[in-house]
């Protein structure tokens, strides 16, 4: 233990203080006491890495308190960000959403904000993977469990850096299969949060039918977005995909590929659709941070279009920078 204590530069923490308090979380979160860890050269060279209260260890070694609000409440927020030629793509995006999750939580951002560009361009060169995928999770923090948080507690952050999944030129050929869901969420959408039991679930669902994800859809037969993707549309050659709103996280590809296709005269439509407009599009495809622009082949068992992904999605994934 006495080690550990050392490497998690919380020597001056007594071991008495190993009752439940909040000190407990700079002991228990970030390290299992059995790892050894160094913190000067690239050892963690191609592993999954993870940076916890101030440190880069092995993703698994890293552990949390039971205490943390992220595990007892989903009491957090997170961002999903993409390496591309090994920058954060769209990160000012990303920080920007971020900061309005905080908000809409009431969750006060830590001193160290500012650094965070820094701490991730540290993480991805660390990690050393060709492309990552930059994994940020910020909770509440660290109490014993109540409803109502301490005022001035900690937030705790757990940034992780994984390899960046890749999708196979047969996987964009064959494109996705989804199924519509019941719209079963709260009316804070566009907050990222880490309470995702609905989208768990829905994607279960999906998964359990053979497909690839689920779109969520309310009582009135209007499309949302998926469980963890945006959607969109094609038809008579104009991209439609629905406006922000209680339902929608504000997807940064989504922006982009607005943003984008617009400035190379592509026309979009930014407006409510309804699930037989989709069933009845040439073409269907979900946006997200992991995917791009995915194809989407098939929605409830009906083919989408000829069955095959189509020259708008293709054109819309080229805008995509490699
Ligand atoms: N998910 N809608 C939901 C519910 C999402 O979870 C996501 C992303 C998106 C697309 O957002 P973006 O383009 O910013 O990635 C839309 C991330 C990738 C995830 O949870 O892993």
């Amino acid at each position: 233990m006495n080690g550990f204590l050392r490497i998690t530069g919380a020597a001056s923490l007594s071991p008495r203080h190993n009752s439940a308090c909040r000190h407990d979380i700079r002991i228990l979160s970030g390290i299992r006491p059995d790892t050894i860890v160094s913190t000067g050269s690239n050892s963690t060279d191609m592993a999954d890495l993870a940076h916890i209260n101030g440190n880069f260890i092995p993703l698994e070694s890293a552990v949390v308190s039971v205490n943390d609000r992220g595990y007892t409440f989903a009491d957090g927020i997170y961002e999903v960000i993409a390496t591309r030629n090994g920058q954060p793509f769209l990160l000012p995006e990303h920080f920007r959403r971020l900061e309005r999750s905080a908000e809409g939580i009431g969750l006060r951002l830590p001193a160290n904000y500012a650094d965070w560009p820094k701490i991730i361009a540290g993480g991805i060169e660390r990690a050393g993977f060709a492309e990552t995928m930059v994994y940020i999770q910020l909770t509440r923090g660290v109490m014993p469990r109540r409803h109502v948080a301490i005022e001035d507690l900690e937030p705790q952050l757990v940034i992780t850096f994984r390899p960046r999944p890749t999708f196979t030129a047969a996987q964009l050929a064959a494109g996705q299969r989804v199924i519509t869901v019941e719209e079963i969420r709260w009316r804070r959408c566009w907050i990222k949060s880490t309470a995702l039991l609905p989208n768990v679930m829905m994607k279960q669902e999906a998964a359990r039918a053979g497909c690839d994800e689920a779109i969520f859809v309310d009582r009135d037969g209007e499309v949302h977005e998926g469980t963890s993707s945006n959607i969109f549309f094609a038809a008579g050659g104009t991209l439609v995909t629905p406006p922000l709103g209680d339902y929608l996280l504000p997807g940064i590809s989504r922006r982009f590929i607005l943003d984008r296709a617009a400035a190379t005269g592509l026309p979009v439509d930014v407006r409510r659709c309804n699930r037989d407009e989709l069933l009845a599009a040439d073409e269907v495809f979900l946006s997200s941070t992991t995917m791009d622009a995915m194809p989407v082949v098939e929605i409830d068992r009906h083919r989408v279009g000829d069955g095959k992904p189509g020259p708008l999605t293709r054109r819309v994934r080229e805008l995509f920078p490699e």
